[in-house]
């Protein structure tokens, strides 16, 4: 074969294979073993050597007229094969406007952050600010400091969570007015809603239950003072037709103490067999009384120059009577059914 039809049969050949690449790898493969030092156009050249001397222009001029389509021919391949890519990888990557988007889940607060954000609200209108104590509280301002004397059964190992020597989980909240007392000059009026903590558990006992302690303490406050501030409390929270009632009890950091009932918002006493009062038209919701003179001293208030009064609630009570929950432990199971309904 002449080495002009040898040079136009490859340059063919070569110009074909670039159409039918189906990569860019492929192609770059196509374009070294035609136009590469080895390649089959270079191959053909080494033989113009044996061709005669007048001859050897043309040839040269054909190789290069087949270099010159053979390169843009991979450059065009070259092209499309890049903009095919470009194609397919945003096909893959699509995203179809029109499906349905995914569905938000909206968290919601609650129930007892919620009534002890509305307790907090509802007192902080008349002058209580909020506070906070130590969950892990000493034995001494958890029991002494609150006038519970070594042998008071409160401190029973079955009720206290000890942790080490003279170190506790706070059973109520009571050290809070120590705390304060101890840290502020009077007059304070507070407010300490939190966790406590008791070695018991069952449909209305949980080892981990909430609080909200008051304390009111300046010149003249009052027993008449205190009554007040329960009755605002009561009917801001369970509505205005609502009563309290004060029954005398005992705790060891009032004195006078009493239990603190509001009337029945369901039948108001007149359903005697009411679920909610059972038939006795009063809920308990709180203790409260005069501060004790022992914890002013203690404190470092003289008893002469101040009064006060405080008082505690139990913060899931309070909000069982307000969203008619069954079941204390409801609270503590994380069941989206029940949480999503507040
Ligand atoms: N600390 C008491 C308890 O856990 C509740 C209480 C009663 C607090 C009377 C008070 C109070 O401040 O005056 O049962």
């Amino acid at each position: 074969m002449s080495v002009h039809s040898e040079i136009e049969e490859k340059g063919k050949a070569a110009l074909n294979q670039i159409l039918e690449a189906s990569s860019l790898e492929q192609l770059d493969g196509f374009r070294v073993s035609v136009l590469g030092k080895k390649g089959a156009l270079s191959e053909a050249l080494k033989q113009l050597g044996q061709v005669p001397a007048e001859e050897r222009p043309k040839l040269g001029a054909l190789a290069n007229e087949w270099k010159t389509r053979i390169e843009s021919a991979i450059e065009s391949k070259k092209a499309d094969l890049e903009s095919q890519k470009i194609e397919a990888d945003l096909k893959k990557t699509r995203i179809d406007v029109t499906l349905p988007a995914r569905r938000v889940h909206l968290g919601a607060l609650h129930p007892i952050t919620k009534t002890i954000r509305k307790i907090s609200e509802t007192l902080g209108r008349i002058g209580f600010d909020v506070t906070t104590g130590p969950e892990v509280e000493t034995d001494f301002m958890n029991f002494e400091a609150v006038n519970i004397p070594k042998d008071h059964p409160a401190r029973d190992m079955q009720d206290t969570f000890f942790l080490g020597p003279g170190v506790v989980l706070r059973s109520q909240t009571s050290p809070v007015q120590m705390r304060t007392m101890r840290e502020e000059k009077w007059p304070v009026r507070i407010l300490c809603p939190g966790a406590v903590y008791r070695c018991d558990s069952d449909a209305t006992h949980s080892p981990m239950f909430h609080q909200i302690e008051g304390l009111w303490v300046d010149k003249k406050v009052s027993m008449a003072d205190l009554k007040g501030v329960l009755d605002f409390f009561a009917k801001e929270t369970f509505g205005s037709q609502v009563k309290i009632r004060l029954r005398p009890s005992y705790f060891p950091f009032v004195e006078p103490g009493a239990e603190v009932d509001v009337s029945c918002a369901i039948c108001a006493g007149r359903n005697p067999h009411c679920q909610v009062c059972k038939g006795t038209g009063w809920l308990e919701i709180l203790g409260a009384g005069m501060v004790h003179p022992r914890l002013f001293e203690l404190a470092g208030y003289s008893p002469n120059e101040v009064g006060g009064f405080a008082f505690g609630m139990g913060v899931e009570r309070i909000a069982m009577l307000l969203h008619d929950i069954p079941d204390l432990r409801l609270m503590f199971q994380g069941d989206e059914r029940f949480l999503k309904q507040f």
